[in-house]
C-alpha cells in the first residue's frame, strides 16, 4: 500500500515561505479553461525539510488560485522505489499532467520516461533524470551556484587554503552540479587544495549525521579554512560539531539554500554561524504556472532557469528586512484572507440567504400573483354567478308568479269545475224528486187496471225512460261520491257464484227475446269473496247491459267467474269476464273507453256510441275494491271485460269489512262489529248514540225510493232500511227507531200488517208510523188509520213535505214527553198518548210506588215487574217520556214526597227515607232540582 501524504504546513513556515514567489515570479493569468477540470500529480522526492515544505507550500497556494485544477501531491519519503510506485499510481489515475522533483536521476528515470511516453506532459522541477524524455526542467542553475561558490570561497582564502566539501545525496542532479561548478571554479588555483567530504544526505538528521562524521575528517586535516556544504543544513551540521571542538571560529561556511526564517540560512548568515549561502528558489509556484500553460497548450521552454542570488554579511539585512517586511504583508494578506474568508463565507451565507429571500420573495409574489389571479378569477366566476343566480332569481320569481297564477288559475277551475259538478250533482239530486214522482204515479197508473194496450205500452215506454233516467242520475251520483271520496265500501263475504246468478238470471228474458245464447259459467259450485254487493251488482249490471246492447240479435254472451292471479302483484284473485260477440270496439279507443261519456266511432257505419258513465263509474267501484276491469276487443268480433277482485279482505280497511250482512248503514261509524256485539249483549246500539239524532226505519220495497228517501234525510237522521214488512218489524223490535216511515203495498209483509204488529206491542206501540202510499182512497187511508198508523202521506210525494212532517212528528213527541213529565208530577190521567203506553206508564208508576222504599229498586228489577228487558224497558221509558229509567224512578219517588209534605206533619228526613233516598241531603238536591225549592220551603209555601 501506499502512504499518500499531504504535506502538513505549520502556519509559521507558510507565512515565513511566502516570501519566495513574491522575490522570484509571479502568477500570470494562464488559468486553463476554466470550463475543463484538470487533476495534476506532483511527485515530491522528500517532504521532512523546510525547503521542500516551502516548495509543496507555493506549489499549494498557486494551485488554489485556479479552482479547476486539482493538485495530488505525493510524498516520497527520499525513498526512489516509493517514489517511482507513486509515480506509477499517478500515471493510472490518468492524472492530465505529472510534476516530479526525483529522488535520484537513475532509479527514477525509467518510469519518467514511461509517463512521458504514455502522453503525459512531464515537469522535472529542480532535480534531473539521464534522460530527455519530459516536458520542462524548471530549478536553479546548480552547477552556476557551485560556481559561484568556488570563486566566492577563492575570494575568501586569497592566499589560499583548504576546503572541506560535504556533497548532497550521490546521484542527485544538484550534488553533481553543485560539485562540478565549485570545482571548476577552483580549478586554476593551485594554492586551494579541495578535501572530499564524501556523499552526505540532503535530509537535515542525515546531514548532521553525516556532518559529524565529516569532523572526523576534518581531525585528519585540522588546517581546514573552508567548509563548502551542498545545503545550509548540512553546513549547519559541520558548524555545529567544530564548535564542539571550538574549531568553528577560525573556519568559513559557506552553504546553499539561503531560506528565511527560523532555521533558515539567512537566519545563519545573519548569525554568523554561516559566511555565505545562495538563495536557492523551489519553483513550486513556477511549476504549477507552466503545467497550466502546457494544459492550456501554450508553448514553454524546455528549460526554465530559476535565478539564484548571493547571500552574506553585505545582503543578509536587507534581504532580512525584506523578508520580514514581506513577512508582515504576508501576515497581513493572510488575516485579509481570512477576514475575506470570513466575509466570503458570511457572503455565501447571506448568499443563500438572499437566495432563499429572493426565492421566497419570488414563490411570495408567484403565489401573490397566483393569488390576484385566482381571486381575480373568483371575482369573476362570483359576478358571474351573481348575474345567474340574479337571473334565477328573476326566472325563479317569475315561475312563482307563474305558478301562483297557474295555481289560482288552478284553484279557479277547480272552484268553477267543482261548482260546475255540485250543479250537476244539485241538478241530478233535482231531478230524482220528479223523478220518483213520475215513477210513484206510474205505479199509480198501473194499478189502475187500464186494459189499452197502447196506453200501457206507451206507460212502459214513459216507465222505461224514466227508470232509465233515474238510474244514469244515480250513476252521476254514485260517480261524484266517488270522485269526493264519499263513497264508504261495506265489504262482507259472499259466494260470488250465487251472487253472479242471480244477476245473470236478471237478463234470461232478454236474451230469449234477442234469440241471444247466453251462458253463465263458474269454475266451482262455490266461490267465497269479500266484496260490498251493491257496488259490484252495479259493475257486473252495467257490463252485462252493454253487452246486450252491442250484442246484435242471434249473437252470444257469457258470463264466467274462476280463480286467476292479480296482474299486479300475482296474488290471488277472482275474475268475472263479461264476454260477447257484439260489434267489437276500435283498437284506437279502447283506451278512452273507460272516460264518462266517451264516444266510440264506429268507421264502418259511421255511428258513434256513447259509453256514457257506467264503464267510468264501474271502473271507479272496481278500484274502490282494489281490484282491476280491463277490456279486450275486436272490431266486428266482440270484447271482453274482465274485472279481478282480490279473494280475500286483506286490502279493505277494518271499517270496511262486515262479518255478517246487517242492512243498517245507519250504524256504519260504529262499525258493524259493535253492532253485533251491542245485539249481543242486549244493549242498543241508539243508545250509543247522540241522543239528539233521531232515528227513522224506512220499509220500502223499491230501492230507488228508499235511496232517494235515505239521502234526503241521512244528513240529519240516522237511517235504517227494510225492503219488506217482515224486515221492517224486526228491524223495529231491534233497534226501536224514533220514526217508521213504510210503503203499503210489499212482499211478505205489507205496511198495514207491519203497523198493527208493532202498535200492538208495547216495546214498540209508542214509535210513530208514517204510512207512504200511492193508494190514496179514503179506504185505504182507513185501513192505514185503523192498524194504528199516525201519519199518512201519499204517492208520489214531496221529500220537503216528508221532510217538514217528520219536523212535525218530533216536536209532537217531545211535547207529549214533556206532558208526560209533568203529568207524572201531578199525575194527570189526561196525557195525550196512546191508550198502550198510558197503561204502560200507569203500572210502572204503581210499581215504583209500592216499592218506594226499596233503595235497591233497579231498572232491571223494575223492567220485570213489567215483563220487559232492562234494554227493551229502557228504551220505552225513554221515548216515551224523555227520562231515563232511573230519572223516571227518581221523579216519582219526588212526586210522592211532595205529596207526604203537602199532606202529612212528617219531617224532611223522615219522608226522605219514607220515599227510599238513603240521606236526607241527597233527596233535597235531588228534590230542589226538580221543584226548585228546597223541601222546607215547599212545605212553607203549602
Ligand atoms: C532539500 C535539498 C536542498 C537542496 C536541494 C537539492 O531537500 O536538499 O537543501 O538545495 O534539495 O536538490
Amino acid at each position: 500500500m501506499y502512504n499518500f501524504r499531504m504535506a502538513i504546513w505549520t502556519k509559521k513556515n507558510v507565512l515565513l515561505f511566502f516570501i519566495i514567489p513574491l522575490l522570484f515570479g509571479c502568477s500570470e493569468n494562464i488559468s486553463p479553461n476554466p470550463n475543463n477540470k484538470y487533476v495534476v500529480g506532483f511527485s515530491q522526492c522528500v517532504s521532512n525539510d523546510l525547503w521542500r515544505q516551502a516548495m509543496n507550500y507555493e506549489m499549494t497556494l498557486e494551485a488554489s488560485l485556479h479552482p479547476n485544477l486539482e493538485l495530488l501531491i505525493l510524498d516520497g519519503q527520499s525513498d526512489s522505489q516509493k517514489q517511482i510506485a507513486d509515480i506509477a499510481y499517478l500515471i493510472n489515475q490518468k492524472v492530465d499532467l505529472l510534476i516530479i522533483s526525483p529522488n535520484e536521476a537513475d532509479p527514477l528515470t525509467p518510469i519518467v520516461e514511461k509517463a512521458f511516453k504514455n502522453g503525459i506532459p512531464v515537469i522535472l522541477l529542480d532535480r534531473k533524470i539521464n534522460s530527455e524524455l519530459y516536458s520542462v526542467f524548471i530549478g536553479a542553475d546548480n552547477y552556476e551556484i557551485g560556481f559561484q561558490a568556488g570563486r566566492y570561497a577563492l575570494n575568501l582564502l586569497k592566499h589560499g587554503g583548504k576546503i572541506f566539501e560535504i556533497r548532497g545525496l550521490a546521484g542527485s542532479s544538484p550534488a553533481i552540479e553543485r560539485h562540478r561548478g565549485f570545482a571548476d571554479a577552483l580549478s586554476k588555483n593551485n594554492n586551494i587544495e579541495i578535501i572530499d567530504g564524501g556523499d552526505g544526505d540532503w535530509e537535515r538528521e542525515k546531514s548532521e549525521k553525516l556532518a559529524a562524521l565529516m569532523i572526523k575528517g576534518i581531525k585528519e586535516h585540522p588546517d581546514i579554512d573552508l567548509i563548502y556544504a551542498h545545503n545550509d543544513l548540512m553546513a549547519f551540521g559541520a558548524y555545529n560539531a567544530l564548535n564542539k571542538l571550538k574549531m568553528a571560529q577560525k573556519i568559513k561556511f559557506i552553504g546553499i539554500d539561503a531560506l528565511p526564517g527560523d532555521g533558515g540560512g539567512l537566519q545563519m548568515v545573519l548569525d554568523k554561524v554561516l559566511d555565505a549561502s545562495f538563495l536557492y528558489p523551489t519553483g513550486g509556484d513556477v511549476a504549477i504556472q507552466i503545467a497550466l500553460k502546457i494544459l492550456n497548450g501554450k508553448a514553454v521552454d524546455k528549460n526554465i532557469k530559476l535565478e539564484s542570488v548571493l547571500v552574506d554579511s553585505t545582503n543578509a539585512r536587507m534581504l532580512k528586512l525584506q523578508s520580514d517586511h514581506i513577512r508582515e504583508i504576508q501576515l497581513k494578506i493572510e488575516m485579509q484572507k481570512k477576514i475575506l474568508n470570513k466575509q466570503i463565507l458570511k457572503y455565501k451565507s447571506q448568499q443563500t440567504i438572499l437566495f432563499i429571500l429572493i426565492t421566497g420573495i419570488l414563490l411570495l409574489a408567484t403565489s401573490l400573483f397566483f393569488l390576484f389571479r385566482a381571486f381575480r378569477l373568483y371575482k369573476k366566476i362570483n359576478s358571474e354567478l351573481e348575474e345567474k343566480n340574479l337571473a334565477i332569481s328573476e326566472q325563479s320569481t317569475e315561475l312563482e308568479m307563474q305558478r301562483d297564477e297557474l295555481y289560482k288559475m288552478h284553484e279557479t277551475v277547480k272552484k268553477i269545475n267543482e261548482s260546475k259538478i255540485q250543479f250537476f250533482t244539485n241538478i241530478s239530486h233535482e231531478f230524482r224528486t220528479p223523478l220518483t214522482l213520475i215513477l210513484g204515479t206510474l205505479d199509480q197508473l198501473k194499478d189502475l187496471n187500464i186494459n189499452d194496450k197502447t196506453f200501457i205500452k206507451r206507460l212502459n215506454i214513459i216507465n222505461k225512460n224514466a227508470e232509465r233516467l233515474l238510474r244514469l242520475v244515480n250513476q252521476l251520483m254514485d260517480f261524484r261520491k266517488i270522485d269526493a271520496q264519499k263513497m264508504s265500501l261495506n265489504v262482507f263475504k259472499h259466494d260470488i257464484v250465487s251472487f253472479l246468478r242471480e244477476i245473470a238470471n236478471i237478463f234470461e228474458d232478454l236474451a230469449d227475446k234477442k234469440n241471444i245464447k247466453f251462458n253463465f259459467s263458474a269454475q266451482h259450485d262455490q266461490m267465497d269473496i269479500f266484496l260490498d254487493d251493491e257496488k259490484i251488482d252495479k259493475v257486473v249490471f252495467n257490463l252485462l247491459s252493454n253487452a246486450f246492447k252491442f250484442t246484435p240479435n242471434f249473437g252470444e254472451i257469457s258470463l264466467s267467474v274462476m280463480y286467476g292471479a292479480c296482474k299486479e302483484n300475482d296474488k290471488e284473485c277472482i275474475e268475472i269476464s263479461v264476454k260477447d260477440s257484439g260489434i267489437g270496439i276500435p283498437e284506437t279507443e279502447l283506451e278512452h273507453i273507460f272516460e264518462a261519456f266517451y264516444e266510440v266511432e264506429h268507421k264502418e257505419n259511421k255511428r258513434t256510441t256513447g259509453t256514457g258513465i257506467g264503464l267510468a263509474l264501474s271502473q271507479k267501484l272496481v278500484a274502490l275494491h282494489h281490484g282491476t276491469l280491463r277490456v279486450k276487443s275486436k272490431v266486428n268480433k266482440g270484447s271482453v271485460f274482465t274485472i279481478q277482485l282480490p279473494s280475500n279482505a286483506d286490502c279493505y280497511e277494518k271499517n270496511e269489512i262486515k262479518e255478517e250482512w246487517t242492512n243498517i248503514e245507519s250504524f256504519n261509524h260504529l262499525g258493524p262489529l259493535q253492532i253485533k256485539t251491542a245485539q249481543d249483549q242486549g244493549v242498543n246500539p241508539l243508545e250509543n248514540y247522540d241522543d239528539n239524532v233521531e232515528s227513522i226505519l224506512i220499509v220500502e220495497d223499491n230501492k230507488e225510493v228508499v235511496k232517494m228517501i235515505k239521502e234526503y234525510l241521512d244528513k240529519d237522521y240516522m237511517i235504517l232500511e227494510a225492503y219488506n214488512g217482515k224486515e221492517g218489524l224486526s228491524l223495529a223490535q231491534k233497534y226501536k227507531p224514533d220514526i217508521i216511515i213504510s210503503d203499503i203495498m210489499m212482499p211478505i209483509m205489507d205496511g198495514n200488517q207491519m203497523t198493527k204488529f208493532l202498535k200492538s206491542d208495547i216495546e214498540t206501540s209508542h214509535i210513530p208510523i208514517i204510512l207512504l202510499s200511492a193508494k190514496a182512497t179514503d179506504d185505504n187511508q182507513i185501513e192505514g188509520f185503523g192498524g194504528g198508523a199516525d201519519y199518512y202521506i201519499i204517492k208520489p210525494f214531496n221529500l220537503k213535505i216528508l221532510e217538514l212532517q217528520l219536523k212535525n212528528i218530533i216536536k209532537n213527541r217531545d211535547r207529549i214527553k214533556e206532558h208526560i213529565s209533568k203529568d207524572i208530577l201531578f199525575f194527570n190521567n189526561e196525557t195525550r198518548i196512546g191508550d198502550l203506553d198510558k197503561n204502560f206508564l200507569k203500572t210502572v208508576i204503581v210499581q215504583v210506588e209500592q216499592h218506594v222504599l226499596d233503595t235497591d229498586l233497579s231498572v232491571e228489577k223494575l223492567g220485570k215487574t213489567v215483563g220487559m228487558s232492562r234494554l227493551a224497558f229502557y228504551r220505552k221509558i225513554k221515548s216515551v217520556t224523555g227520562h231515563t229509567p232511573s230519572e223516571f224512578i227518581r221523579i216519582i219517588k219526588l212526586n210522592k214526597a211532595s205529596d207526604l209534605l203537602k199532606n202529612t206533619n212528617l219531617t224532611i228526613s223522615e219522608i226522605a227515607f219514607k220515599v227510599g233516598f238513603e240521606t236526607p241531603s241527597y233527596f233535597t238536591k235531588c228534590f230542589k232540582k226538580i221543584y226548585k225549592v228546597n223541601p222546607s220551603e215547599y212545605q212553607q209555601n203549602i
